[in-house]
């Protein structure tokens, strides 16, 4: 078997090669990902030499028609999981345009091609699936109580959770009018190796190992759910399999916490791991809070869990630890995706 799997640069997709290629020694992926400042080849540089012959690194773009076409007509593509997208809800404040082009054009793309090569005859393959990552982002946001679930309607807020709200729907139109067999998960916040440090958790990180200052949006008592990486592809290997055909699925793993509890934690833990009494709360520093920003996210995975025996494995205090002694043994990595372009939006992001 081959799939097709976009953004596997990035922090979920990377992540996710790795997970999917030992999990399945029979099959394939052809990776695409036109390397954005979020992708970086690095990032799939521990790939063994035999799982390298597994994968295939194309690099280009989702929304370019001609190039998916030949990867379809060149390859037998069994399924397609599509990552790719702008991933950073600040930078689509800042610019929402690429959002809509990679976020819904690249989806629908994808969607076509994948339309083009798995029917031909008014019948669809056997066992072709597409399966769009999605978030939770796409659902709002939350009071103090209650979770999202599959059925919670969709309200999205920023450019960027209105591009992926865009693309799950167009998703949903492709089997609902032509009968695609298509999976949507939606999962809330993930952590762990590999992560850019525009997101909070390794921004905190690298910041507080430089004595920088920590920059909380507002009061730092929104709420994030957060689940690690790997229970993320592992769900996402389930339901890629199992899923029923137009159903999606809600991912997380009941750990919500307040913004400001991680970045205290941070602290406590990477003080304690480097013995650096510079690394202290004063770091912390309280600034202009994102334009419509949502307070609270929390899924109800019980879906995934009662259908496909899915559960998370890692919870946070566990999780935490492991990404931040990824972090202080990979300082290099770190390093090298901290470009001039980083500090650009760093500059422009937090106006220092
Ligand atoms: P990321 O920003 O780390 O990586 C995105 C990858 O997509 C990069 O490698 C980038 O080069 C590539 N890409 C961007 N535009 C492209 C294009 N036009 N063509 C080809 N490749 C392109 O993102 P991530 O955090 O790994 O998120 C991956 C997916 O998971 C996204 O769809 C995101 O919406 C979703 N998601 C993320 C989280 C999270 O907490 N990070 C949670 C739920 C869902
Ligand atoms: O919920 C899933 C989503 O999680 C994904 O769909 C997105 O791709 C991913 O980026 C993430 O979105 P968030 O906006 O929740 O993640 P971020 O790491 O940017 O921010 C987490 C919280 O921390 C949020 O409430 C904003 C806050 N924050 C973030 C940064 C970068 C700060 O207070 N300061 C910061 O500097």
């Amino acid at each position: 078997m081959t799939i097709l799997v976009t953004g596997v640069a990035g922090f979920i997709g990377s992540n996710f090669v790795y997970y999917y290629l030992r999990r399945h020694l029979e099959r394939k992926i052809i990776g695409l990902d036109n390397l954005t400042y979020a992708g970086n080849l690095d990032n799939l540089s521990g790939l063994t030499e035999e799982e390298k012959k597994r994968f295939t690194f194309i690099k280009g773009d989702i929304c370019d028609t001609e190039l998916v076409d030949r990867i379809f007509s060149e390859n037998e593509i069994d399924g397609v999981i599509n990552f790719a997208a702008e991933s950073h809800v600040d930078r689509s404040i800042h610019d929402p345009q690429i959002f809509l082009k990679t976020n819904i054009l690249g989806t629908q793309v994808l969607l076509d091609a994948a339309k083009k090569h798995w029917n031909k005859n008014g019948e669809w393959e056997e066992d072709c699936k597409f399966l769009q990552i999605s978030t939770d982002e796409v659902y709002g946001a939350l009071g103090s109580t209650s979770l999202f679930t599959e059925k919670t309607p969709l309200d999205p807020h920023s450019p960027y959770s209105a591009s992926k709200a865009s693309a799950d729907l167009i998703v949903k139109a492709y089997h609902d009018t032509y009968g695609m067999p298509m999976n949507i998960t939606r999962c809330s916040n993930n952590y762990g190796p590999y992560q850019f440090p525009e997101k909070l958790i390794p921004l905190m990180i690298n910041n507080a190992l430089n004595h920088k200052p920590l920059p909380v949006y507002g009061d730092g008592k929104q709420i994030r759910d957060w689940l690690y990486v790997e229970d993320h592809c592992r769900a996402i290997d389930i339901v890629f399999d199992n899923g029923q055909s137009g159903e999606v699925y809600n991912i997380g793993g009941h750990n919500e916490r307040e913004n400001i509890y991680i970045v205290k934690r941070i602290i406590e833990i990477l003080r304690e791991k480097t013995g650096d009494g510079e690394i202290n709360e004063s770091l912390i520093k309280h600034v202009t809070d994102r334009l419509g920003h949502d307070r609270r996210y929390a899924i109800d995975p019980s879906k995934i869990t009662r259908e496909l025996g899915w559960e998370p494995s890692i919870m946070f205090d566990e999780g935490i630890e492991l990404t931040i002694d990824w972090y202080l043994n990979n300082r290099e990595w770190m390093q090298s995706v901290i470009s001039g372009e980083y500090l650009e939006f760093y500059e422009k992001n937090y106006k220092i």
